[in-house]
Parts: C-alpha cells; structure tokens; sequence
C-alpha cells in the first residue's frame, strides 16, 4: 500500500495526522517528508522484523538519493493488525512524532527546507492497506 502526495505545503508549526490499521503480515511501514522520494527531512520506519534489533523504529534523513545515518529508537508501541494514530509536529529545529501511548520520538531537521511538499505513507507488502493522512 503507497499513498504519495506531492504539492503539500507543510511548515513549522504544521501537525500531520496519519491514522490506519497495520496489516497482519506487515513487515514495517513509514511516513516520509520532504520534497521528493529522494530527497527526505524524515523517514520514520517502525520495523517489526529488522536483522538487528527485531522491533525497532528507524528514522533517518535521505539527501540526492543517499540516506544519512539512522536513529534507532528500541522502544515500537506499534502492532501488526492493530489500528494505529501517528502525529508529525513539524517544527524549525525537527520533528516531533507522537507515538501511540503518549512516547514521542524527535528527530532533528538535517535537510533546512523551508517547505516539505512530498508526504509519502507506505506499507511495503502486497496488501492492500488503509493507512489514511
Ligand atoms: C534501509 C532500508 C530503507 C530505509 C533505510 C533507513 O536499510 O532499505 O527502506 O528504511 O534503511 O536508513
């Protein structure tokens, strides 16, 4: 399931709702911002199957096509089948994404673009999925 938007126009103080059920037999999933797939301020990546860490979320910064250096947060409040409501904070120093059970995950703005145009939300699997922004 992929749900792409381009022309957002997304800024400091801005709140980006995403709300769904993750599917029985996903893998991991993940809210990108930025101005293009290639070009990402944040890609945030529960992962329910990572070779190292199992159950991890992942977020990281994407500059030309190359990704920067990952923060891993170990703590996923996230659970296949179950519906799930993630919010964005856009603010000028970062992100701060709220996370089911009231943790929050911050992740520092590496890109400095003023507007994020590009919201990606994807559940890499070949169900269909209901993920919503
Ligand atoms: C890679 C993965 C990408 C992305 C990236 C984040 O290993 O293939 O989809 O999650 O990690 O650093």
């Amino acid at each position: 399931m992929e749900l792409e938007l381009r022309n957002v126009e997304l800024r400091a103080g801005d709140k980006l709702k995403v709300e769904g059920t993750v599917l029985e037999d996903a893998d991991r999933f993940q809210i990108d911002l930025g101005c293009n797939s290639e070009d990402l301020s944040l890609h945030f990546n529960p992962r329910f199957h990572d070779d190292t860490d199992g159950r991890v979320i992942v977020c990281n910064s994407k500059c030309d096509g190359c990704w920067g250096s990952e923060q891993r947060e170990a703590h996923n409040p996230f659970h296949r089948g179950e519906h799930v409501k993630v919010t964005v904070k856009v603010m000028e120093a970062g992100f701060e994404v709220e996370l089911p059970g009231g943790q929050e995950i911050h992740f520092p703005d590496r890109r400095g673009l003023d507007t994020l145009t590009y919201v990606r939300v994807r559940e890499p699997c070949g169900q269909k999925g209901n993920l919503e922004v």
